[in-house]
C-alpha cells in the first residue's frame, strides 16, 4: 500500500485562491474565533477535553441520540476506527472507483481487500448493480461516499437502503463528508438498520478543517464498540469549542452553503458549458472538470495564483476544483477566460505554420 501525500506544502506561500482540498473557501464566523479566544483566556486550555455537551449539542443537530454518536479526530479518524473495529485479514470492503484515497488505505491496512467496481461512465453514476454483484461471503463492509469525491455524483436513499438489505451482517458505511452542501442523509435510515454507519466532518461547510473535527452515527451497540477500541482525547477541546460555535450560529455557513451552491455554481457550469469544457455533474461544494490539457490548464490557473487538484486515474485527464463563492468564482473566471484565448491563439499559430 502507498502512503496518502497529499500536495499540502506552500499553499500559502502566495495569496492563493485555494480550490484544491475541496475546503470551505471563507473562514468560519466571527463567533468562532470569539469563542476560541473566549476559552484560552479562561485559562481551560491546561484541561483535557469533554465530550458530552457538544454531544448533546451534534445530536440536536442530526436528530439522532447521543448513545449513537461517537466524536472524532476528522472524519478520517472515524473512518480509520471503523475499518479497524470490522476487517481483519482476508476480509474484503466493497467500495466504488474513483473514490477518497483514505478510505481504501484504512483497509489495507487492516490487510484486507479492496474491491472496486468502476462508477459508471460517461456520466459516474453510482455503480449499484456492480457492487450488489461483488457481493461474497467474505464481505464485511461496503462504503458508499454520496456525494463522491471526486465524482460529485451520489447514491439515492433506495441504492443504500438496497445495500443495507442485502445482507444484515454486511456494515455500509455511508461516507457524507459534504452532506451540508449535498442537503441528502441517510440518517433517518439509522432508525431502521443496525448495520448502517454514518461519518460527517466539520472540515467542509463548517470551515474547521485546521482543527480536525469529525463523527459517525450508528447503532448504540456498534458506537459502544468503537468507544472500546479509540484513543480517550484526540479531539482537541479548539475542536470542540469551535464547532460548538457553528452549531450554535449557523447563518453564516448556511448563507455559505446557499450561495455556493444556488449561485456560483450553477454560474461556474454555465460558464464551462459556453467555454465547451467537459464537467461530471455533482451534488457537492467542487467540480470535476475535464480541461482540453490537464497538465497545462493546472499550471496555468496555478501560475495565476489558483490552485486546483489533479486527479490520478481513471480519471487522470481531470482535475477537481472547490466551488467558492461568487465573487471568488469570477476570478477563476476571468483567468480561465484567459487561458482558454491563449489556447485557442496557439492553435491558430500551429495550423498557419503547418500550412
Ligand atoms: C469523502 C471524504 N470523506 C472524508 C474526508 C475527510 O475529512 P476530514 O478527515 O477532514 O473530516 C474527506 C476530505 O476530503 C472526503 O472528501
Amino acid at each position: 500500500m502507498g502512503a496518502y501525500n497529499p500536495p499540502l506544502e506552500g499553499r500559502t506561500e502566495r495569496d492563493y485562491l485555494l480550490l484544491d482540498f475541496s475546503e470551505s473557501t471563507l473562514p468560519p464566523d466571527a463567533a468562532v474565533t470569539e469563542a476560541i479566544k473566549g476559552f484560552i483566556d479562561a485559562g481551560r486550555l491546561r484541561m483535557y477535553p469533554s465530550y458530552g455537551r457538544f454531544v448533546e449539542k451534534l445530536a440536536g443537530y442530526t436528530g439522532t441520540p447521543p448513545e449513537r454518536i461517537i466524536v472524532t479526530n476528522g472524519s478520517d479518524a472515524a473512518i480509520q476506527l471503523i475499518t479497524h473495529a470490522l476487517l481483519e485479514a482476508g476480509d474484503e470492503m466493497i467500495m466504488a472507483k474513483p473514490s477518497f484515497f483514505v478510505t481504501e488505505s484504512c483497509a489495507l491496512s487492516c490487510g484486507a481487500q479492496v474491491v472496486s467496481p468502476p462508477y459508471r461512465e460517461p456520466d459516474m453514476a453510482f455503480p449499484i448493480e456492480e457492487i450488489v454483484a461483488a457481493v461474497t461471503p467474505r464481505t464485511r463492509l461496503i462504503v458508499v461516499v454520496s456525494p463522491n469525491n471526486p465524482t460529485g455524483t451520489s447514491a439515492s436513499l433506495e441504492q443504500i437502503e438496497r445495500l443495507l438489505k442485502v445482507h444484515p451482517d454486511i456494515a455500509v458505511l455511508v461516507d457524507e463528508a459534504y452532506y451540508e452542501f449535498s442537503g441528502s442523509t441517510a440518517a433517518p435510515l439509522l432508525r431502521r438498520y443496525d448495520n448502517l454507519i454514518v461519518t460527517r466532518t466539520f472540515s467542509k461547510a463548517f470551515a474547521l478543517a485546521g482543527l480536525r473535527l469529525g463523527y459517525a452515527l450508528s447503532s448504540a451497540a456498534f458506537i459502544a464498540e468503537l468507544h472500546k477500541i479509540r484513543i480517550p482525547y484526540d479531539v482537541n477541546a479548539l475542536a470542540v469549542v469551535a464547532a460548538e460555535a457553528q452549531l450554535d450560529h449557523p447563518q453564516s455557513w448556511q448563507a455559505y452553503v446557499d450561495e455556493v451552491m444556488h449561485s456560483a455554481k450553477p454560474m461556474v457550469e454555465r460558464f464551462l458549458g459556453e467555454h465547451g469544457v467537459f464537467y461530471f455533474p455533482s451534488d457537492a461544494n467542487f467540480l470535476l472538470v475535464r480541461p482540453d490539457d490537464v497538465q497545462a490548464c493546472h499550471a496555468y490557473l496555478k501560475a495565476h495564483d489558483i490552485l486546483v487538484r489533479p486527479q490520478r486515474a481513471p480519471v487522470a485527464d481531470t482535475f477537481r476544483m472547490s466551488i467558492g463563492t461568487v465573487a471568488q468564482m469570477r476570478r477563476f473566471m476571468e483567468v480561465y477566460s484567459r487561458y482558454s484565448g491563449a489556447r485557442v491563439a496557439a492553435a491558430r499559430v500551429a495550423a498557419v505554420q503547418s500550412d
